[in-house]
């Protein structure tokens, strides 16, 4: 599996949901079964139907698509889909797939009914894309051999295979590779509860000691996503441990993220710094993207696809056609006098 590790400061922040190298090893937490898998009920719902449908047709499942911000389980919900139908999967991912040559080697190399799972599909090179075209639809591709008068075409069968896509941007892949995907899947931010499951489930495996109140308050403080949750169960465990016989309680817990700088809505200085900068130098918005991101020195990629989702779920920040707004709920998070009602922005 390739793991690309960030190298951007603020991706060091707990509280990011881009893969951290500490997390290199959260595949021991990661559930192996749908039934194991916690949240994303819809999306199970769907995929228990179209794994059994598959199985009694002795087919390989349809292509599916994955979307949805960082650190929701894409990766593991593809492996699950490869265990629960028997075959192999192999991961690549779309900046990974250098040459036209790497792609149609990973495709020669599929056996019947194998999955190859492509991570950050939007990211593929366009030129590379038409070869999945007839991988997909025909699973054959034609390989040009040479150049000029002398040029031949080989054609090569390929085995019924499963393109699993998975992506933060589904509105950046082109409308041709997007048509030729049968399932596509949402995943959503998790809720406060499935969270709680999913803390509770991984201490377990982790073999720690941890209350429904410590495990709640993680949960409520790790932005809807699986990945920052169990990343900060780790370091709210060496707290525990240093500190509290390795028990972990809400007040250590508490303790513990307050140390890291998550404050109890599981905002951490960069979410605050986007709304505060908002605030003070736009009036509360409406701000382009582009414009904030300069404004606080951070990428505008970084902001759209792992802060605002939380801070838009949350009701802190509106996005309306002329840039991003706070509302009230965040003059008062960060004990700014609001004055006035909130504008709507058409
Ligand atoms: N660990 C990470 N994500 C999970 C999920 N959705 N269910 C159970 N355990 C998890």
């Amino acid at each position: 599996m390739s793991i690309s590790f960030s190298e951007d400061a603020n991706d060091q922040l707990i509280t990011t949901s881009r893969v951290l190298e500490e997390d290199a090893n959260e595949g021991s937490l990661r559930p192996h079964t749908l039934r194991e898998y916690i949240g994303q009920e819809k999306a199970k719902g769907n995929l228990e139907v179209f794994i059994k449908a598959a199985q009694m047709r002795h087919e390989s499942l349809d292509h599916v698509l994955l979307h949805g911000p960082p650190g929701l389980g894409k990766t593991t919900l593809a492996a699950i889909i490869a265990n629960e139908m028997g075959v192999n999967m192999r991961i690549t991912s779309g900046p990974a797939i250098e040459k036209a040559g790497d792609l149609v080697a990973m495709l020669t190399n599929l056996n019947e009914g194998d999955i190859l799972f492509v991570d950050e599909i939007h990211r593929l090179n366009r030129a590379y894309e038409e070869i999945l075209y007839p991988a997909m639809e025909d699973y054959a591709i034609d390989i040009i051999l040479g150049k000029g008068p002398s040029a031949n075409s080989l054609h090569l069968e390929l085995p019924h295979f499963t393109l699993i896509g998975a992506t933060t941007r589904s509105g950046q892949l082109t409308a041709p590779l997007r048509d030729r995907f049968g399932v596509t899947l949402r995943l959503e931010l998790y809720t406060a509860e499935e969270l709680q499951r999913i803390v509770t489930r991984s201490a377990g495996i982790l073999g720690v000691n941890i209350t429904p109140e410590g495990a709640c308050e993680i949960a409520s403080r790790s932005r809807g996503t699986p990945r920052v949750a169990n990343r900060m169960l780790r370091r709210v465990r060496d707290f525990a441990q240093v500190r509290a016989g390795g028990n972990i309680t809400k007040d250590v817990a508490n303790e513990a993220l307050l140390s890291l700088e998550v404050d109890h809505l599981g905002f951490d200085a960069l979410d605050r710094r986007m709304l505060r900068a908002i605030i003070e130098f736009y009036g509360g918005g409406p701000v382009g993207l582009d414009t904030l991101a300069a404004t606080i020195n951070e990428e505008a990629v970084t902001l759209e696809d792992v802060y605002e989702p939380y801070l838009l779920q949350q009701g802190f920040l509106t996005r309306t056609p002329r840039g991003r707004c706070v509302t009230a709920k965040a003059y008062e998070h960060l004990g700014i006098p609001f004055h006035g009602v909130e504008q709507l922005h058409f």
